[in-house]
């Protein structure tokens, strides 16, 4: 309750502030003194909402930060790795990069990523994101080469990207001017004389709604990506619509932050720009099979539904995306055999990294077929058996010749894959699946949205994947340039709040939070069988506690390897357990 009241402010600090008289009708025009939640109100605790929390909060600033999920990070827990230019990294490696080497490899490969943004990325993804997040604990320890980038600068921490945002809200946790929400779902804006003053919040455990105020709201809520009626209906220009497109991203990916923006008059800018991936199989154990895991083997055959190849395997994937959706159907199938059967790789859900001996997809005679001979693999994958037969004899021909005529996948005997020929051949069936998004919430250069006619939109910041990343991906998605964005918009956006805010008066002391382990003393009062009974409820607001202790059970976990007196079983709020409940996360991200 102490919490609550601490937060509270008074929209007319600004008039105390200016040394005005106490009587507010009289020295603040229409002014009136308005109770609000925060200063700043952030919809969505993910990379780009955390980091703008965080840089606001150093500035002293009140924070509320609500999210519609039960724990923090968004889609980065699941994220890979960062594109930077002249990192210490890079250096200590021996990589030399600049700034204008970076801009243009990136404008080269995006062809009409925003320029303006680029080259800001360019010159400042060292100092405001790789600098910025080491200092808080972040540790790079990998550089990898990727597309479109002509010296490596796919950065990686240590595991994945978990690793990236857990520090970030740490830092937050430690400082007791950001406060959070949780299981709260953002539903509208809230509008008053052309300004937004704040949203709609729906508790989704108790139904409860509320309306919660502040002097600017910054909208963090990520892409929509996991609306597949959505991407088809803003489907990229000038290629042709697929007939099955998985989703690849997350829960909360559902556009519900563009509805809001545009519900208060903002605009969208590129939204059929979509980073779509080719390699999506169905993931077996999505009841509606509408979500993809994704899966790899550089070794492997595509063919299509006729049973022939169709493009180069080892191409890029926007070109690999063109020759896919001119497919009918659009899904191919990766052909491979004993000989390269560990070559391939999958991933895409927590539950894959199991540690039994059967593989999870290649041993599931639903998601994979496999057989003693490639016309009864033909039959059981419903291809034409001796087409199949044709195109890998025709491709072991090829390798024989060390020349892929056919597609250009190698040649002069170089980058040769192996023959198809040593039983059991296998094969997995493939579809294109959604990613990211690269438009968005239209925005200026402070990340203020903007509205159909290109004016600010007062109160409203858009961040992160909701602003399309900042549009320096252009028509072609770059790897590792979502992440960076996140933190670099939500920094900026913080950065004009912070400037816009002319007084701040009543900010509260910043006390780090010193958590503690108490397992002693602690006696669990739950076991797995009462578990079961919770998870069998499927209550709303409690998905991620579903899917993660849905886990727990299948890997026999002891309750005690993470709860103990401060982490109970129970929801959690004050920030020395959420603090302690941040250093379980590893156990599976
Ligand atoms: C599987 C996968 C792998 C990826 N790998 C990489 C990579 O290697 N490199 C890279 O650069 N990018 C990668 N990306 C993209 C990158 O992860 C995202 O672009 C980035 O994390 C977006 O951050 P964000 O803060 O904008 O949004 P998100 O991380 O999506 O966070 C949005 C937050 O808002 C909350 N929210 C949403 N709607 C509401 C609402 N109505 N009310 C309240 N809360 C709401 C969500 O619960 C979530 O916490 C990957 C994406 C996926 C799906
Ligand atoms: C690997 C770590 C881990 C293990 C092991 C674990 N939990 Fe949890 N538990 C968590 C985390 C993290 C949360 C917070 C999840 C969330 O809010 O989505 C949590 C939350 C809970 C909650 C609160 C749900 C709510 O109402 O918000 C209950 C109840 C719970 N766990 C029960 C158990 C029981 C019973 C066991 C043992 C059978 C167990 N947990 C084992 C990590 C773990
Ligand atoms: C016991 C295992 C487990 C633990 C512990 C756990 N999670 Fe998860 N989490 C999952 C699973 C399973 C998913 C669903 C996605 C998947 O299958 O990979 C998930 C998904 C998420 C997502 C959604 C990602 C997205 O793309 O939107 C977030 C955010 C998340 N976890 C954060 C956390 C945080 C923060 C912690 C620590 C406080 C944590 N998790 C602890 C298992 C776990």
């Amino acid at each position: 309750m102490a919490r609550k009241i601490f937060h509270r402010v008074w929209r007319v600090v600004a008039c105390l502030a200016a040394g005005a008289a106490l009587l507010l009708s009289a020295s603040c025009g229409q002014q009136k003194a308005v109770e609000l939640d925060a200063q700043v109100i952030v919809i969505g605790a993910g990379l780009s909402g955390l980091s703008a929390a965080v840089e606001m909060g150093r500035s002293g600033l009140n924070v509320l930060v609500v999210d519609m999920n039960s724990v923090a990070g968004g889609h980065t827990m699941l994220a890979g790795g960062v594109a930077m230019a002249v990192t210490p990294l890079q250096e200590r490696l021996g990589i030399e990069d600049s700034a204008e080497l970076a801009y243009a490899d990136w404008m080269a490969w995006t062809k009409d990523g925003d320029a303006e943004w680029t080259r800001f990325y360019a010159s400042n993804s060292r100092p405001m994101v790789y600098d910025w997040v080491t200092e808080m604990g972040v540790e790079f320890v990998r550089v990898a080469p990727s597309h479109g980038n002509s010296v490596p600068r796919f950065h990686f921490t240590r595991g994945r990207a978990a690793h990236l945002v857990l520090p970030i809200y740490r830092t937050a946790l430690g400082m007791s001017n950001i406060s959070f929400q949780w299981s709260a779902q953002a539903e509208e804006l809230l509008l008053s004389d052309g300004r937004v003053t704040g949203v709609v919040v729906k508790d989704l455990r108790s139904g409860k709604v509320r309306r919660l105020t502040a002097d600017n709201v910054v909208l963090a809520t990520g892409g929509f990506e996991s609306d597949v009626e959505r991407v088809l209906a803003n489907w990229i220009p000038g290629l042709p619509r697929p007939d099955r497109l998985l989703i690849g991203s997350a829960i909360s990916a559902t556009g519900s932050g563009h509805d809001m923006a545009t519900g208060a008059g903002a605009a969208l800018d590129k939204i059929n720009r979509h980073f779509i991936y080719v390699n999506g199989v169905v993931d077996p154990r999505d009841r509606q099979q509408s979500h993809a895991l994704t899966a790899g083997n550089d070794q492997s055959l595509w063919v299509n539904a006729s049973g022939q190849r169709f493009t180069n395997e080892a191409g890029f994937e926007k070109d690999v995306l063109a020759d896919l959706v001119q497919q009918k159907p659009s899904t191919y199938w990766m052909v491979f055999d004993a000989a390269t059967r560990d070559s391939f790789g999958v991933r895409g859900a927590a539950w894959l990294n199991n540690s039994s001996e059967e593989h999870p997809i290649l041993d599931n005679p639903n998601a994979t077929k496999r057989a003693q001979s490639l016309p009864e693999l033909a039959a059981m994958s419903g291809l034409p058996p001796d087409a199949l037969v044709q195109s890998v004899e025709e491709y072991n021909a090829a390798i024989d010749a060390g020349e892929d005529t056919a597609f250009g996948r190698f040649a002069h005997g170089e980058n040769v894959p192996p023959k198809i020929q040593q039983p059991p051949f296998y094969a997995v069936q493939v579809f294109p699946v959604t990613r990211k998004n690269m438009g968005g919430v239209a925005i200026d250069r402070q990340a203020r949205a903007l509205d159909k006619s290109g004016q600010v939109l007062p109160g409203l910041y858009a961040v992160g994947e909701l602003n399309g990343s900042l549009g320096i991906n252009g028509m072609f998605g770059l790897d590792g340039m979502f992440l960076g964005p996140a933190i670099l918009s939500g920094r900026v956006a913080a950065q004009s709040i912070v400037a816009a805010t002319t007084a701040r008066t009543n900010v509260p002391e910043i006390a780090p939070v010193e958590p503690s382990r108490n397992v002693g003393e602690w006696q669990p009062t739950l076991t797995s069988e009462g578990l079961e009974a919770m998870l069998a409820m499927q209550r709303d607001g409690y998905w991620h506690f579903q899917v993660s202790h849905q886990l727990v059970l299948e890997r026999n976990y002891e309750c005690t390897d993470c709860h103990s007196a401060q982490l109970p079983f129970a929801p959690v709020n004050d920030h020395a357990s959420r603090l302690l409940q941040a250093e379980v996360c590893a156990t599976c991200h």
